[in-house]
């Protein structure tokens, strides 16, 4: 013989006025196949205990004064055949999926997600393709690293170039904004193709845009600081930023911008900071080189993954890097202009010692860099003789 089923006496409260809130509360404290007696002076009571008990797929039967309800599965209502998106934090490897439903949406990692599906596409949505295992410290460095032009940088600091010395300055900020806004658009347009459930891949990726939106902000801020208008834009710099911006796959994307091209960049905003003829130029190198070194640590951290998950994937990056350097060989490269300007400033004065020393530090410069793209493809498996060979493929615009 059953014990009798607990008794809820709503009182007045109507079912339409709140009392469904201590309903469902009695009913959440009773197993599966519980039932649970719902009274109450409410004159509608029986007839809304009858419409929600249906929506609630509780069976109804009706009783003096009131009615007993059955509770007939785990979840209530709406609430059956929902599921739990993956756990949420931390991201340990094992808290993130390796291909997420989209039929999840936007719902938060861990949360419970009423059954159905939108129809969302999140092209990329899967965790071999994306994922960093460095991705949550990364994103925490990122933020703890933010930086505000208007406080880090003293904009006022006095200084005096030389006209063609300005110049230059004047020139590498333009072309240093050009490549910034391609290393802008390039991880915002695959932020919104990304499946929400790798949040902090979504997160590290914005935090990057908005690094880039910055060294936008000083790099024009610097070129304007003497002079009411920015240098030149080739056709040749941006014939090669534009192989980054048609570049379809995820992987190859990150591959010839962060770890080639930024990589690439470390070197230059090294240099920058070194030889800078004034005090804002060096800082502002400065700055942006320590968001730069995030960037490249992020696309470097999630191609070893990649890499040691895909065997596909290392003749692919090579392959990319040969087929940008064919679409690239009827351009130029890095325009003279940027070239000149750099050996310039890195002289500081117009003298044939200095001019020297300025051409010197250049070429000094793209054996670094050079050196420092071997590295890192050596660090992806990349034997010595293909790296060295991949590396001198690399874009002459150096991004
Ligand atoms: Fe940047
Ligand atoms: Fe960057």
């Amino acid at each position: 013989m059953s014990a009798k089923p607990p008794r809820l006496d709503l009182g007045e409260l109507g079912l339409d006025r709140g009392g469904h809130l201590l309903v469902k509360h009695a009913l959440r404290a009773l197993p599966v196949g519980g039932a649970l007696e719902v009274v109450g002076h409410d004159p509608h009571l029986r007839v809304h205990l009858q419409a929600w008990a249906r929506q609630q797929a509780l069976a109804f039967t009706a009783m003096p004064g009131g009615a007993r309800l059955e509770r007939a599965d785990t979840l209530l209502g709406r609430w059956r055949g929902a599921e739990r998106a993956g756990k949420s934090s931390p991201a340990g490897a094992d808290s993130v999926l390796d291909e997420p439903p989209a039929r999840w949406g936007l719902a938060a990692r861990g949360a419970t997600v009423e059954a159905g599906d939108l129809g969302f596409e999140f092209p990329l949505g899967r965790k071999e393709v994306l994922w960093a295992d460095r991705a949550a410290e990364l994103y925490r460095q990122a933020l703890a690293s933010q930086w505000d032009p208007a406080v880090a940088v003293d904009w006022s600091a006095p200084f005096e170039l030389p006209d063609e010395v300005e110049d230059a300055v004047v020139q590498v900020m333009t072309y240093l904004i050009e490549n910034e806004t391609a290393a802008l658009l390039v991880p915002a347009r695959f932020l919104a193709r990304i499946h929400p459930h790798f949040r902090e891949i979504l997160q590290l990726l914005a935090v990057q845009a908005a690094d880039e939106a910055r060294h936008i902000e000083v790099f024009t801020r610097r070129a304007t600081l003497k002079r009411p208008e920015l240098g030149l834009s080739t056709q040749g710099g941006q014939a090669s930023l534009k192989t980054l911006l048609d570049e379809p796959d995820y992987a190859l994307a990150f591959f010839l911008l962060s770890v080639l091209g930024e990589g690439s960049f470390l070197s230059l905003l090294r240099f920058l900071h070194e030889h800078a003829p004034d005090p804002v130029t060096a800082r502002i190198a400065e700055l942006s080189g320590v968001d730069e070194a995030r960037h490249v640590a992020l696309a470097m951290a999630h191609l070893k993954r990649h890499l040691a998950h895909d065997p596909h994937l290392r003749p692919r990056l090579a392959a990319a890097v040969e087929s940008r350097f064919d679409s690239l060989r009827e351009m130029s490269g890095l325009n003279e202009e940027v070239f000149d300007a750099l050996v310039l400033l890195a002289a500081g004065r117009f003298e044939a010692d200095a001019i020297a020393r300025g051409y010197e530090a250049v070429l000094a410069l793209k054996n670094d860099m050079d050196a420092a793209r071997r590295h890192r493809l050596e660090q992806l498996g990349f034997a010595p003789e293909e790296a060295e060979r991949l590396s001198s493929l690399h874009t002459r615009n150096f991004m």
